[in-house]
């Protein structure tokens, strides 16, 4: 794989952060973000941090200057940061709903379409949106993040029909429950009963999540596009 420039939403933590370990290991250029500011464990001098709210256009619009004057222009964009704020639908309050979307949803609109001008211009990108088993069969508890989610799904392939022909690529990765302080609120109990339900027997790690998306970046998945791709050890068969 030629050596990118990518860019990574919510890379402080969990997959977002294996996701950017991942790319920079391989000698691609990495800027990673979240809301506060944050600097990568490794030292690898491929990664670049930077503060952004995804949810926030002002805060987009500075970081496409930081990347014009640094001469930075990402051709692999991951739409990776996502937040829960899980109610019962009658109790959801509006804030819950809003918040919700306007980051899992919104915010992926938001960046991709501050970044892809760029790839449009280059005639080569590679969009990775990450999605949820929620989004595919629903969860009670999450009707807010199961609709942002599964509007990722059409997100992912409208635009995919719209920028193939322009050598752009866009799909999603849709993880099961992935060992991360996302469901770190998970009890021993309510780990055993999930585990039950996955055929391979065990939550998944960042690194199940990291290796797909490396390889959906790469010139070997060139000819995927349009696809909600489930890592999640069998827990929703399609
Ligand atoms: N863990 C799972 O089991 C699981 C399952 C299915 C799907 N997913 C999806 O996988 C993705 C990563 O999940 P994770 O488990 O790694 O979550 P996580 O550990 O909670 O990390 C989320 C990341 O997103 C950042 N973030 C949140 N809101 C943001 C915003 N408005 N603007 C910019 N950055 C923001 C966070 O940093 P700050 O808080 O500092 O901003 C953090 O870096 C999410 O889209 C999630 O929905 C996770």
């Amino acid at each position: 794989m030629s050596k990118e420039i990518v860019f990574i939403s919510g890379a402080s933590r969990g997959i977002g952060t294996s996701i950017a370990e991942s790319f920079a290991s391989h000698g691609h250029t990495v800027i990673g973000t979240s809301r506060s500011n944050f600097t990568f464990e490794s030292n690898n001098e491929n990664l670049i941090p930077l503060a952004l709210d995804i949810s926030d256009r002002d805060s987009i619009r500075e970081c496409v200057t930081f990347l014009k004057e640094n001469d930075l222009s990402p051709t692999v964009l991951v739409n990776n940061a996502g937040i829960t704020s899980d109610q019962l639908f009658l109790r959801m309050k509006d804030e819950e709903w809003d918040n919700v979307i306007a980051t899992n949803l919104t915010g992926t609109f938001n960046l991709t379409k501050a970044l892809i001008k760029n790839m449009i211009k280059n005639r080569h990108g590679r969009i990775i949106n990450i999605s949820s088993v929620s989004g595919l069969m629903g969860n009670p508890g999450q009707v807010n993040y199961s609709s942002a989610k599964a509007g990722l799904s059409g997100f992912t392939k409208s635009l995919a029909k719209e920028v193939g022909s322009r050598g752009i690529t866009v799909n999603s990765v849709a993880p099961g429950f992935i060992d991360t302080d996302m469901t770190a609120y998970l009890d021993d109990d309510a780990r055993d009963k999930l585990i039950k339900d996955i055929p391979l027997n065990r939550l998944g790690s960042v690194k199940d999540i990291s290796d797909l998306v490396l390889f959906l970046a790469s010139q070997e998945a060139s000819y995927i596009t349009g696809q909600t791709i489930s890592v999640d050890g069998g827990l929703f068969m399609y």
